[in-house]
């Protein structure tokens, strides 16, 4: 029979984001984020969605906190807007905006449900991007208002915080290849802003460990482990380059306290530094960056194969055919959760680490037949794969203490819009009715049980709540 392979204190979690879930974009003074602006321009979102509505959780979030707490989740992941606590991103304090936030926080602790909430989950103030967004050094300033206007508020009651999520993407995403809010495509600032994003982090655990004494911190990076194509040296070399691009350029500054020297050179080769000094760097940055922090956030999706292209350039290559790969694209690599884990923990050694996203984006099948269109078998053995290598890490000595599933319910999946749907609820965009699917089920049991379900059960059998 199934041992627990999870202790009883490991969190179990569901996450979300406020661009992503609230809607509400003009109500109770919220200013405009550039995700509402980027969106505004058309093309820049796959299926045309306009994040303003999205699944209504600034006014449906009674009904939600039910769903967690039905659940059993011990943990919920959500990000606090910054639109809406200082409209114009810095100067005035909305109070209706923190209320939101403090009833939701009162209402998730009656029910047993520890916050999580993200400081910064990629909806900049537009008035901040109109004074250079995260490529200028004010931006730092402007966050650390914001955090200590939430901190202040809520550190009372908020015992684990996160400052960021997925710099990589505010910076590579957004300011280099430009598919993210504000669309910028220009290598310097991408790497400007990616360390006014580290910067900040830092300079937000000191407010944050000043104005609520004795609350965890940390950091949520997506991490992707890097596999050559191919044995020859300019493909382990490509490898090589993104691994330093995409992880360790992150990784790196905030535990060791320094940018990495062959990422930096990779740089300046590709014509995006001028020299081995990264220009937007002051002195005294770096050991802001690396304070120490209470836990390590991974979310972990996928793998990348590469391959030298052009230049020695990596270029990516398609390992799995296309019907094994999620409808974002990404293969189902379970195998490289526990790779990077252990990696993360070899080579960086934090106290504690969260996988703070996990999961995957399928269509449902409204010709599903007696099973129905929510019984999402590929999204619960997506979910149990990865949970058997978080539990092989665990056994293996990483300090890996909880798991957040990404995500909650289905939202608004950026550029992507309303047409990738990553939830363990169903949302009928027209009607904003919520409805589990057969993963919400399978998650349910595994907390239950702190084992992973070998049955993960017939759905028509337990569609009840
Ligand atoms: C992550 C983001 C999250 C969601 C998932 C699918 O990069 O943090 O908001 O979009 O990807």
């Amino acid at each position: 029979m199934n041992q627990p392979e999870f202790p009883p204190d490991f969190v179990w979690g569901v996450a979300t984001s406020a661009q992503q879930i609230e809607g509400a974009a003009q109500v109770a003074g919220r200013g405009e984020s550039i995700w509402d602006r980027f969106a505004s321009k058309s093309g820049r979102i796959a299926d045309g969605t306009d994040p303003r509505v999205t699944c209504d959780h600034y006014h449906r979030w009674r009904e939600d906190v039910d769903a967690l707490r039905w659940l059993g989740v011990g943990g919920y992941r959500f990000s606090i807007a910054w639109p809406r606590i200082l409209p114009t991103g810095s100067g005035r304090v909305n109070a209706l905006g923190l209320d939101f936030y403090d009833a939701l926080t009162d209402r998730l602790l009656e029910q047993g449900i520890t916050p999580y909430p993200t400081l910064y989950h990629w909806d900049l103030p537009q008035r901040l991007q109109e004074k250079g967004g995260w490529t200028s050094r004010a931006t730092v300033e402007a966050f650390v208002h914001f955090t200590d206007a939430v901190t202040r508020r809520l550190g009372d009651r908020i015992r684990n915080w996160v400052t960021h999520n997925e710099p990589w993407c505010v910076s590579h995403l957004g300011h280099e290849v430009g598919v993210h809010a504000p669309g910028k495509r220009d290598p310097l600032a991408s790497l400007t802003a990616a360390h006014h994003v580290l910067l900040s982090h830092g300079r937000a655990v000191e407010i944050i460990r000043r104005n609520a004494p004795g609350a965890r911190v940390g950091i949520v990076n997506i991490i992707v482990p890097v596999h050559a194509a191919s044995d020859s040296a300019a493909d382990r070399d490509a490898a090589r380059q993104l691994d330093g691009s995409f992880n360790r350029w992150y990784l790196d500054p905030l535990y060791k306290g320094l940018y990495p020297a062959d990422a930096i050179a990779d740089r300046m080769r590709a014509g995006h530094l001028r020299g081995p000094e990264l220009p937007f760097v002051h002195p005294g940055d770096l050991d802001v960056i690396a304070t120490r922090t209470d836990f390590m956030g991974v979310n972990y999706y996928s793998r990348a194969v590469t391959r030298a292209g052009a230049n020695g350039h990596p270029e990516g290559v398609r390992q799995a055919p296309p019907e094994e790969l999620t409808a974002m694209g990404w293969e189902v690599y379970p195998q490289g959760l526990y790779e990077m884990l252990q990696r993360v923990h070899r080579d960086y050694a934090p106290p504690s680490i969260l996988i703070t996203e996990n999961g995957a984006a399928y269509p449902d099948d409204p010709d599903a037949g007696a099973a129905g269109p929510f019984a999402d078998t590929r999204r619960v053995d997506y979910l149990r794969t990865h949970l058997e290598q978080a539990a092989r890490a665990r056994r293996d000595g990483v300090p890996l203490h909880g798991y957040f599933a990404w995500s909650f319910m289905d939202n608004f999946e950026w550029a992507e819009g309303l047409s990738k749907r990553f939830g363990l609820y169903h949302v009928d965009f027209r009607t904003l009715r919520r409805t589990p699917r057969e993963s919400a089920f399978y998650f349910r049991d595994v907390i239950t049980r702190g084992a992973l379900a070998e049955n993960a059960g017939a759905p028509q059998s337990r569609r009840t709540m």
